[in-house]
């Protein structure tokens, strides 16, 4: 792509991130920037001038953002799915030693390129269902090498696939085996090697916990944040997704970027996050798949006006779901968002919980990454699980697939 080449859409209907414009609207990028965003009435020639037709009619949105996966990781949890349906919890298959602790297994035993070639499909499919912009957490190496490990597999991932992908080390996620008994010891390494190496390696763009009974108390989570706060690094959470231990409220005066899950988020902690401006990211697929019950407070972070953003959870245990607009359905019918909240949680809400602002808008000025797509409403997105929609996909200005 030349620096100047500009495509032209016509007649679209557009989702901007927040809202849809009431009028059929022109889109055109030069370069890796959207530069014109206008009612088709107020596109002049000089606009149009050496612009490429690209296509007409349909709905245009900004590029997904899928600002929580955990994209990278050796092995499948098929046979816990199996012993759930027969019954056992996941937190009773986490403390017997399963759950993420066998990822953890499997993914210290495979090499960066056995973990890069098994998350490429993975990542394959999010961009295929209209992701330009992609989190990927570590956490199933819990040591500083097998962390650094799968940091470097996210970095690389975003370098081989046509995606952008922040990264996000996450190595209080669970207790290593080796560390039974001594969780303490264990957050120290987080704090005093795990989060310096990645900042020596420029490997993660953010920190994350998992605060909760099977994993990491609040005054642990705290230290840790203390630690990524101290290099600069910011912070996001995990948190009450299993019961309310108040880690959103701390992580909050952090500053956190997001709290992610908070089924159990209580009013004190949606205080707190519209006091920090922090993001409640909703996991609808771990809703899902663990068959929770407890609904996550929607209509009191809609009162305090806290962005809610949506993302895949995309892992082996909790989320094994790979299609972000399947979400956009999910958080529609579990949790009862409109579809415009549930658009706007996976583009304008997802980005900013991943401090990319100018990210999942569409905006004169903003980076070209859209989607254009073959229905004609965009409430369509959520409404059908259908997957074939995605007409166009453009990042930084580039066409990287047109059906
Ligand atoms: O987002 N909650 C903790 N971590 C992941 C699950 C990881 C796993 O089960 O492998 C989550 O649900
Ligand atoms: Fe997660």
């Amino acid at each position: 792509m030349s620096a100047n080449t500009s495509l032209l859409w016509r007649d679209m209907t557009v989702f901007d991130g927040l809202r849809e414009h009431p009028e059929p609207m022109a889109v055109l990028t030069r370069g890796d920037r959207v530069e014109r965003l206008c009612p088709m009435h107020a596109l002049t020639g000089a606009d149009i001038d050496g612009a490429r037709e690209a296509g007409s009619h349909g709905v245009v949105t900004p590029g997904l953002v899928d600002c929580h996966t955990h994209l990278v990781f050796g092995g499948n949890r098929a046979g816990e799915f199996e012993q759930r349906l027969e019954g056992a919890s996941y937190a009773e298959i986490a403390k017997a030693g399963g759950g993420i602790l066998a990822t953890v297994r499997a993914t210290r035993e495979a090499s960066e390129d056995a973990l890069l070639e098994a998350a490429r499909p993975r990542l394959q499919a999010l961009i295929d269902d209209g992701v330009t912009c992609v989190e990927i957490k570590s956490g199933y190496g819990l040591t500083v090498a097998d962390e650094l490990k799968m940091l470097r597999v996210a970095r690389r991932l975003g370098e081989r696939l046509p995606v952008r992908v922040v990264t996000t080390l996450l190595g209080a996620h669970a207790l290593p085996p080796e560390y039974k008994g001594a969780s303490d010891d264990y957050i120290d390494l987080v704090c005093n090697e795990m989060i310096p190496a990645a900042v020596a390696e420029d490997l993660a763009d953010a920190v994350d916990v998992f605060c909760e009974s099977i994993a990491f108390s609040v005054a642990q989570c705290e230290r840790v944040f203390q630690a990524a706060r101290a290099h600069g690094l910011p912070i996001k959470a995990h948190a009450e997704q299993l019961s309310n231990l108040g880690g959103t409220a701390m992580a909050a005066r952090y500053g956190a970027l997001s709290a992610d899950h908070i089924e159990y988020l209580d009013d004190e902690g949606v205080a707190a996050m519209q006091e920090a401006g922090s993001v409640a990211v909703l996991l609808p697929g771990a809703f899902h798949t663990l068959r929770e019950t407890q609904l996550p407070p929607v209509g009191a972070l809609r009162e305090a006006r806290v962005p809610i953003a949506l993302a895949t959870d995309a892992n082996p245990g909790s989320s094994p779901m790979f299609m972000p607009t399947l979400m956009l359905n999910l958080a529609c019918t579990l949790f009862r968002l409109t579809p415009r909240e549930a658009l706007a949680g996976m583009t304008a809400h997802g980005a900013r919980a991943l401090r990319r602002p100018e990210l999942g808008r569409l905006a004169e000025g903003a980076p070209a990454d859209l989607c254009v797509w073959d229905v004609e409403r965009p409430a369509e997105l959520a409404y059908a699980v259908q997957p074939g929609r995605l007409r166009q996909r453009v990042i930084n200005g580039e066409v990287t697939h047109d059906a």
